[in-house]
């Protein structure tokens, strides 16, 4: 069988599983969770990533065997846990998807427009290039320690804009990242809501993204939480890779520092 009919099937199977889930609650997910253990069905997802990386693609056909992502070129193993960091070719803080953005454009020639148009699934989508690579190299930090860049000064800069972000309060509700993430034990509808403000909370979080989203039957990465979560806050729409986005995701990253990667996780 070939990879994408399993992916179709298992759409379909987790989405009727999800529908009953949806209307049960997060007890009943975690006893799915269980039940699934180590099969979680990112790992086609985190195949595909691995033929992207290696597929020659854009105008200059070229693979993004050559994209360094923090490590050197080409060296994907352990990447992912040392993000958010500063690149001293673009002198700026990226995350995983803004240093991609960077390497399609700058590799393989394609058009910003082009590589930013779509970044993340809507729902009913089987998954874009970006959360297939994003799943395959967030696999290949798995078991290792979060560990952000901290030493620069842009990096230090980034943190500081994450924590006034986050507790920064706007939008029609006056909301803040803080009003549904600064305490245990509090919940909207049935979904528990972390608290992102202690080193265990931003350390369960944060390692377990990118995720695969029963519910949605795709891989999520951690810009698309950003950017739902700043939607949840009635803010206008989060551009992936921006600056405010690799603030926030450096913020729960320096937090979460040291925990060890599980992602791709599995969430409801
Ligand atoms: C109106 C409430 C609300 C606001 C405001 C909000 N979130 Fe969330 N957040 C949620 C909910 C609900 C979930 C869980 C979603 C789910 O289970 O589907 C969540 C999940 C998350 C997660 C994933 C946690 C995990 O363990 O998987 C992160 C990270 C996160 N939010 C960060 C943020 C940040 C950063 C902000 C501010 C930009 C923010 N949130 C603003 C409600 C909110």
């Amino acid at each position: 069988m070939n990879n994408r009919f399993i992916k179709i099937i298992f759409a379909i199977v987790i989405g009727l599983w999800s529908a009953t889930l949806l209307s049960q609650g997060e007890g009943i997910f975690d006893e799915y969770r269980d039940m699934l253990g180590d099969d979680n069905p990112a790992i086609f997802v985190i195949f595909d990533g691995e033929e992207i990386w290696y597929a020659p693609a854009g105008p200059k056909s070229a693979s993004l065997e050559q994209c360094d992502l923090g490590l050197g070129p080409g060296v994907v193993e352990g990447a992912y846990a040392q993000l958010p960091r500063y690149f001293a070719d673009v002198d700026r803080v990226q995350d995983i998807e803004a240093r991609l953005e960077h390497c399609m454009i700058q590799l393989q020639g394609l058009a910003p427009d082009e590589v930013s148009a779509k970044p993340y699934s809507l729902r009913g989508d089987l998954g874009t290039q970006l959360e297939a690579l994003v799943a395959w190299i967030a696999d290949q930090s798995s078991g290792l320690a979060i560990a952000p860049g901290q030493a620069h000064a842009q990096e230090k800069s980034a943190y500081a804009l994450g924590e006034t972000l986050f507790y920064y309060r706007a939008g029609t509700h006056d909301f803040s990242c803080a009003t549904c993430h600064e305490q245990a034990g509090r919940r909207i509808r049935l979904q528990a809501l972390p608290n992102l403000t202690t080193h265990e909370g931003a350390a369960a979080a944060y390692s377990t993204w990118p995720a695969y989203r029963i519910s949605q039957g795709i891989v999520r990465t951690m810009g698309w939480r950003m950017r739902d979560c700043m939607r949840q806050q009635r803010m206008p729409e989060l551009t992936m890779g921006s600056e405010a986005s690799v603030a926030l995701q450096t913020y729960l990253a320096v937090n979460g520092a040291g925990a060890s990667m599980t992602a791709p996780g599995l969430k409801r």
